[in-house]
């Protein structure tokens, strides 16, 4: 499955970069990194920290757009830490950034390319909006895009918002809108699913479990940066742990079943101040939005897992 993975690392896109990198399944031809959970400059020198950890250096990452079409920017450094990996240090990267810039090596890539590519979107859609504006025709190329976004419940920025969609909401609608009209299959999973991918004690302990055996393997880091990740809503929603928003994105990708999903069509709330970025979904035609979207419904949790630490133990 060629795959392109738009991203912020940030701690939960990193342990989805891991579970891809340790997908053969999954032929990653680039990584492009957007502004988000912490600065351009950080998501990308992560991804390069990740890369290595996953012993990727080949993979080619490029830097994509330093803040969001219309919104000033946010970041989530409370939320990821100051560097966006929990805290964890990591040697300083050697393998190179791509001089290209991500919003052209998305709309080059898809131009050139025969065969479509699934695009997967951990982070705000700024990249994907600008690409498909600069020639909405590499719509076309797209086999699918599958995205970690939005709630159908309470956000986690505001009470509506979900941070990537509410981040850049004016990007968020124009990749809805832009797939919509060019029939894009589109996968979006929202913090409702994600809410359920609880990373348990146990859960750490069967990552910290496969390091032991094998010092080259990454799982122990993963375990330390969840250690740190998520904080507040095991505070406030009485989590055991951090929820894994993005590796989610990725599992869909790999086994599908793990997912229920239900068709809706959607869009994206970007005029009202109370709720801007809010993911508006309507299932029975009444807002006659145009296009269909699959909207993530429930995951298994422990099948989600079961796919993460199997993945994990064979990187190393
Ligand atoms: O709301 C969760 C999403 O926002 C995740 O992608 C997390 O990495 C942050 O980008
Ligand atoms: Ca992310």
């Amino acid at each position: 499955m060629p795959l392109i993975i738009d991203c912020d690392p940030g701690i939960d896109d990193a342990v989805a970069l891991l579970l891809a990198m340790a997908s053969p399944q999954l032929d990653i031809l680039g990584i492009t990194t957007v502004a988000g959970n912490v600065s351009i400059d950080t998501t990308s020198n992560n991804a390069r920290s990740i890369c290595e950890l996953g012993q990727r250096p080949d993979l080619k990452i490029f830097p994509g757009c330093p803040r969001p079409m219309v919104r000033k920017p946010i970041v989530a450094a409370h939320v990821h830490g100051e560097n966006g990996l929990g805290g964890v240090s990591f040697p300083q990267p050697q393998m190179p950034l791509q001089p290209l810039h991500g919003v052209d090596f998305l709309r080059d890539s898809l131009l050139q390319v025969s065969a479509p590519i699934t695009l997967a979107t951990l982070g705000p859609l700024t990249n994907v909006a600008t690409a498909l504006i600069q020639a909405p025709e590499i719509a076309q190329k797209l086999e699918r895009i599958v995205m970690m976004g939005g709630a159908v419940g309470a956000g986690n920025v505001t009470g509506a918002a979900e941070f990537n969609f509410y981040t850049d909401p004016h990007a968020a609608q124009v990749v809805l809108q832009t797939a919509a009209e060019y029939e894009v299959p589109v996968v979006v999973i929202p913090l409702d699913v994600t809410h359920r991918a609880i990373a348990t004690p146990a859960r750490r302990q069967a990552l910290r479990n496969l390091s032991s055996g094998n010092r080259n393997n990454p799982a122990e880091t993963v375990a330390t940066m969840l250690d740190n990740y998520g904080l507040r809503e095991q505070r406030e929603m009485g989590f055991a742990g951090p929820p894994l928003h993005d590796p989610c994105v990725i599992a869909y990708l790999l086994q599908p079943a793990l997912f229920e999903t239900e068709s809706v069509s959607a869009t994206i709330e970007i005029t009202s101040q109370l709720t801007q970025g809010r993911l508006v979904i309507d299932r029975n035609g009444e807002l006659d939005l145009p296009g269909q979207i699959e909207l993530a419904t429930n995951i298994d949790a422990d099948g989600f897992y079961g796919l993460l630490t199997e993945a994990l133990g064979q990187l190393g």
